[in-house]
């Protein structure tokens, strides 16, 4: 007997082997759409990952799969799931993918990006202990008053000279924040007129808001929530998962990139009523009063959770409500186009800043006595 046919049918033996359990294995993943050999869903994403995964899921469901080339991913837009993967399964999925781009930009340091080793461990400890714990923020708590007191003397400066140059399209996360609420109160006049009377009543005119005055400011409060709902400045949570892991019925293989899609999450209609309306009020109803933005609550969850969780949400959140209450204390702000509304759309890439500058002029509403 020649050997050519036994080598034949050893290949087809081996062959229908090897795809037997890639069938196997891919039935047992979340859905996905067809993939093309190579590049996988590549085809399918667009500049906004968020955006193009927003568009898949209303069709494959809370928590598909996705091949971007060759490396799978996971992607959940379900506060449930969410729940699952990164509270019960919080170990897991406590790396993100890092990359020869964010390694050579990171001088191969990068916290954000570290394995969930010593070197990670040491500085979650540093950061939210040290350098962002509640001792240190009361401590550069002068410094930040200083800086508020400059950007609000700076735009008394320009409302007198009528100057529209304004607030350019930042990129970091919370200038982004501050961005986003003004551009969405300036379209909102009756939310911005409510808010003003509250900062009037408990602060009124005669001195700057301080971050000690928050805590009596809740309509403000869910100003900056509402904003974060719409306007997450970070859009996709990244992890990778370390080991193999069990959702329902799905297996999710060690390596998987997963995205948690909080800008799809903000926008579903099953979760949130009038999902596209800027309405804060939702967060002073019954049923949606307790939800904060501390990593608790899975509908709402622009600073992630657990233990990736952001480091910097204390100080995050008390300098947000006090730049854009101290902002709107001060300031109408009038928009410079032509139809008096402020442009609402994203600059695409991995976090959402706006995408047009976000140009209006000043108008004094306050003696420019408030600073000192
Ligand atoms: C509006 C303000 C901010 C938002 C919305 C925000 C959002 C986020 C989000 C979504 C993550 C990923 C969390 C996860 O994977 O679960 C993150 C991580 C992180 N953030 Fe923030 N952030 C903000 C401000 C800050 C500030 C002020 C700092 C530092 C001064 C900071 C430092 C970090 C660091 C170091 C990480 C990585 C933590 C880790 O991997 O363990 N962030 N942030």
């Amino acid at each position: 007997m020649t050997l050519q046919p036994l080598i034949f049918y050893a290949s087809l033996f081996i062959l229908s082997a090897l795809v037997l359990k890639a069938i196997k294995h891919s039935r047992r993943l979340p859905p996905s759409p067809w993939a093309l050999p190579i590049v996988g869903h590549l085809h399918l994403l667009g500049p906004s990952l968020h955006h193009s995964f927003h568009k898949l899921s209303t069709r494959y469901g809370p928590l598909m799969s996705i091949r971007i080339g060759s490396v799978l991913g996971v992607v959940t837009s379900s506060p449930d799931v969410t729940k699952e993967l990164l509270k019960t399964n919080d170990v897991t999925f406590a790396a993100r993918n890092s990359s020869a781009a964010i390694e050579c930009l990171t001088y191969n340091s990068s916290f954000a990006f570290a394995p969930n080793g010593p070197y990670w461990q040491f500085m979650k400890k540093l950061t939210t202990v040290e350098l962002l714990g509640s001792r240190t923020l009361l401590q550069f708590l002068p410094i930040r008053t200083n800086e508020l007191h400059e950007l609000i003397r700076f735009l008394f400066e320009k409302s007198k000279s009528g100057g529209s140059d304004f607030l350019t399209a930042g990129t970091d996360t919370s200038s982004m924040t501050v961005e986003w609420a003004l551009a969405e109160l300036i379209n909102h006049p009756m939310v911005l007129q409510k808010a003003q009377q509250e900062i009037d009543q408990v602060v009124g005119r005669n001195r700057l808001v301080q971050e000690s005055d928050v805590p009596h400011l809740p309509y403000i409060q869910v100003i900056i929530k509402e904003s974060f709902r719409i306007h997450p400045p970070i859009p996709l949570l990244n992890r990778r998962a370390l080991e193999d892991c069990k959702i329902g019925n799905y297996i999710i293989p060690k390596g998987t990139l997963l995205f948690v899609n909080l800008w799809s999450m903000g926008r579903d209609p099953e979760t949130w009523k009038n999902p596209l309306e800027f309405q804060p009020e939702r967060f002073l109803s019954e049923s949606n009063s307790e939800i904060d933005v501390r990593g608790l609550h899975y509908r709402l969850l622009p600073f992630g959770t657990g233990r990736r969780g952001c480091p910097g949400l204390s100080l995050a959140m008390q300098e947000l409500p006090t730049t854009l209450a101290a902002m709107i204390q001060c300031f109408n702000f009038k928009v410079t186009s032509p139809d008096g509304v402020v442009d609402m759309s994203e600059r695409p890439g991995l976090s959402s800043p706006r995408a047009q500058d976000l140009v209006c002029v000043p108008v004094a509403r306050c003696a420019p006595s408030i600073v000192n």
